[in-house]
């Protein structure tokens, strides 16, 4: 807190000056949540000067509270906010407010959740019976995660121990295993993969059906020949929402799969699971509740700010099972086992709070409705796209809230670098912020809508800005 140089008065805290932080942190946060009402015209850009502030050493000394705020301002002001309501690209965030404020509470008091931390404990196992009731799955156990690769990979270490009990110790011991997913299975189901020592070879990428739903013929068929070989099925992992296009696994079908093999079924549903709570798109995830886990990143399609991924799981044993463990540094309680003895963290801040308060203050019902939004604005973009000679729909019309599209150039030519173009035109542009995606190998531009500030007119605005920098790159 000192600038002179001397640090004569280094020291660490406010120093009394709590309340004008405060004051001034609150008009910072008021004026970027009004800013998020709108889109802004286009993206600022890194200047020599902050290009300069992100090049300075180490500080022996501080500055004053004021000018470090300044400088995080301009940063956060220079990069790009998911929270925007014309952020489409990926599946984004929201940053929803309530939520912000819940993260501040819960870093002061910086609970950790690897220890049974008395009431933060029993809130956590609360937002989770919360969260399965939102999704329609019966949860017996569950905690919160970085996000869904670490809310997979916690799932698919789980099933491994279900298929192999003991491996955990004794590692695969030479067992050949396999993973089934669809082909459009996000990088994570990969990664955990690898990740659990089984090899990404021993992933089966399947082929989907002209839903882009996995072919539930083609899992058993590769099950069947996989048991013949002497091969370990550990898991069925089903999307419920797919990054590329918002695809749905037949749940009720890989359920009954899963059921007759007695293999775990995992459900990806990071980003389309809260859906599942609508009237809209409900039906599409009948079997959800007959998943052995569902993981459900709350940072996604419930709108509070990142890092709040879910891991619900059906049989209460069995994350102990496979996660338990004797340390000699943390002191057994039997009545109030401690959290890291069912997660794959240690050290694990209080996410569920922001999920909680952000329930408790608006209520599922504005969720829902937020969600049901979100999903019409994706039906809305496909009427607008089919509408236009110059535009076509990619991936069909939408499941969930993904609606990719291509842009035919007026000469015809390359459609697919006039599109990978186009995209990169719109990001430097900023009005809008798009990322493209490649579906069955054609280049589209892929918006997705998770972003409770989102209006119609800002899906217009998504068509006319395509148009128009479609003709800058010269279609
Ligand atoms: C379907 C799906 N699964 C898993 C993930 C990974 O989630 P995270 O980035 O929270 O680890 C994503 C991220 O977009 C996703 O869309």
């Amino acid at each position: 807190m000192t600038d002179d140089g001397s640090g004569a008065t280094a020291q660490l805290g406010l120093a009394g000056q709590e309340a004008v932080a405060l004051d001034r942190l609150t008009r910072e946060l008021a004026g970027a949540w009004r800013g998020f009402r709108r889109a802004r015209p286009g993206q600022p850009a890194l200047d020599d000067a902050l290009r300069s502030l992100v090049a300075r050493p180490l500080p022996e000394h501080g500055v004053q509270l004021a000018a470090a705020l300044d400088d995080a301002i301009q940063v956060l002001d220079r990069s790009i906010a998911q929270a925007r309501p014309r952020f489409f690209g990926f599946v984004g965030g929201s940053g929803l407010e309530t939520a912000v404020l819940a993260e501040a509470l819960a870093a002061s008091f910086d609970i950790n959740l690897a220890s049974w931390s008395a009431a933060a404990s029993e809130l956590e196992r609360q937002a989770i019976r919360w969260l399965g009731d939102f999704i329609g799955f019966p949860a017996s156990d569950g905690h919160f995660t970085s996000g869904g690769t670490v809310s997979t990979l916690t799932a698919l270490a789980a099933a491994r121990e279900r298929a192999l009990p003991g491996s955990r110790r004794a590692g695969l011991a030479g067992a050949r295993v396999a993973v089934y997913a669809s082909a459009e299975a996000h990088g994570s189901v990969v990664r955990a993969t690898e990740l659990l020592g089984a090899g990404a070879d021993a992933l089966r990428l399947l082929p989907q059906r002209p839903d882009r739903g996995v072919d539930p013929g083609a899992v058993a068929d590769a099950i069947a020949a996989d048991r013949a070989a002497g091969v370990v099925p550990l898991a069925v992992v089903a999307t419920a929402g797919t990054t590329l296009t918002g695809a749905i696994d037949p749940l009720d079908r890989l359920a009954d799969l899963a059921a007759e093999h007695g293999i775990w079924l995992h459900v990806d549903g990071a980003y389309g699971a809260p859906a599942a709570s609508t009237a809209a798109a409900g039906p599409l995830f009948a079997g959800l509740e007959r998943a052995d886990s569902v993981s459900v990143d709350a940072h996604k399609w419930l709108f509070v700010p990142k890092a709040c991924g879910a891991l619900l799981v059906r049989d209460a044993g069995a994350l102990p099972s496979c996660f338990a463990h004797a340390k000699p540094y943390m002191a057994e309680a039997d009545d109030e086992p401690h959290a890291v003895d069912r997660t794959l963290e240690y050290s694990r801040p209080f996410r569920a709070l922001k999920l909680w308060m952000a329930f408790r203050v608006h209520g599922a019902a504005a969720f829902r409705a937020a969600i049901e939004r979100n999903l019409a604005q994706a039906r809305l973009l496909y009427r607008l796209v089919s509408a236009e000679p110059d535009l076509r729909p990619v991936a069909g019309p939408p499941k969930l809230s993904v609606m990719p599209f291509q842009h035919l150039p007026a000469g015809g030519g390359d459609v697919d670098a006039h599109n990978a173009a186009l995209v990169r035109r719109l990001q430097e542009e900023g009005h809008v912020w798009v990322t493209s995606a490649v579906i069955d190998g054609a280049v589209a531009i892929r918006p997705c809508f998770v972003n409770y500030r989102t209006t119609d007119d800002d899906v217009r605005a998504l068509v006319d800005t395509t148009r128009g920098a479609a003709v800058a790159v010269g279609a």
